[in-house]
């Protein structure tokens, strides 16, 4: 038999201690879409998505990520990844489809790394509305309607304190995502971060390894990413966020991936959000992973502009 596939990220689900708050800085800063509210649910999308949402928002009592999607290849993998997993000795609870609105059947389990994933096939497409629609047969909305305006999801950044050689061959092994670039220990193997993918964009998923005083809970959601077209929407992205008076990290280049980076946090769930840009596809199906050394990390983050120091953006960070 062969071994089920991830085909992509789908969506992050996210709970915000300020809704309100959370709303105006998705919708109107970043300038989402919205596709659906079901029992004071938000769901949200880009303008060049296409599944029924990319981003979920609800009100609880402090901020943090409830779940991470992906979607499988096929629609027998969601079947078959239950098998794999509950033959690794874990727990998989089976979500009804379409008690989550947009997503049919799905698998939700808990990762070494202590992130909550799902993972389904079906989903709705929902058409945007007559006025909003594009008129690209290939596009699902108009293009730049308000605020920042990305296309698309993009990525999302983990951290993690459990052991980096249960989490990369968990990632690696079991879910199939390809290591891409990582960087480690300058004396020895010891993984500190890696960039991974199902797709050929350099990382779906980065995965930073956390000693335990450094993170609340052992599992946290760094950042998630949204996608634009073209370096210059990056720095039309840093004014909106000035004019909403909301700090910025950024704009800057990462040498890992090679992608023009901005920071900015949601002042409603502390959810850091990365607008992200440019970066290199990877076709090669035999690619060596880049390494990169402890003593390369500020280089390895920043090639230049901003520095993305971990100080400066852990006080953007979210509990998982
Ligand atoms: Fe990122």
């Amino acid at each position: 038999m062969t071994k089920p596939e991830i085909a992509k990220l789908g969506y992050i689900s996210l709970v915000t201690q300020d809704l309100e708050k959370s709303l105006v800085f998705f919708k109107e800063v970043i300038g989402l879409e919205e596709t659906q509210v079901v029992d004071g649910v938000y769901y949200l999308r880009a303008w060049g998505d296409f599944e029924h949402h990319t981003l979920s928002l609800q009100q609880g009592e402090y901020g943090h990520v409830k779940y991470i999607g992906w979607r499988t290849k096929e629609k027998k993998d969601v079947a078959a990844f239950k098998d794999l997993l509950e033959n690794e000795g874990m727990d998989v609870e089976t979500i009804a489809p379409w008690s989550t609105p947009g997503i049919g059947e799905a698998i939700r389990f808990k990762v070494p790394s202590g992130h909550t994933f799902e993972l389904y096939y079906d989903v709705q497409k929902p058409k945007a509305s007559e006025h909003r629609k594009s008129v690209l047969k290939n596009q699902t909305y108009k293009a730049w309607a308000k605020g920042i305006s990305p296309r698309r999801i993009d990525h999302v950044n983990l951290h993690t304190s459990e052991d980096w050689q249960v989490t990369y061959k968990f990632f690696q092994e079991i879910l199939g995502f390809k290591l891409r670039e990582y960087l480690k220990v300058d004396e020895g193997e010891q993984i500190l971060a890696g960039w991974m993918s199902v797709t050929p964009l350099v990382h779906d998923v980065a995965l930073v390894t956390r000693k335990k005083n450094e993170i609340p809970t052992n599992a946290r959601l760094h950042h998630l990413s949204y996608w634009l077209d073209d370096s210059q929407d990056v720095l039309r992205a840093a004014d909106i966020c000035k004019e909403y008076n909301l700090p910025i990290c950024g704009p800057g280049k990462h040498s890992i991936s090679q992608a023009l980076y901005l920071y900015v946090a949601d002042p409603g769930s502390g959810c850091t959000v990365e607008i992200f840009t440019g970066g290199y596809l990877i076709f090669e199906p035999d690619w060596e992973p880049i390494a990169w050394k402890e003593s390369e990390r500020a280089q390895g983050n920043t090639y230049w502009g901003d520095s993305i120091s971990a100080k400066e953006i852990v006080k953007y960070t979210i509990e998982a």
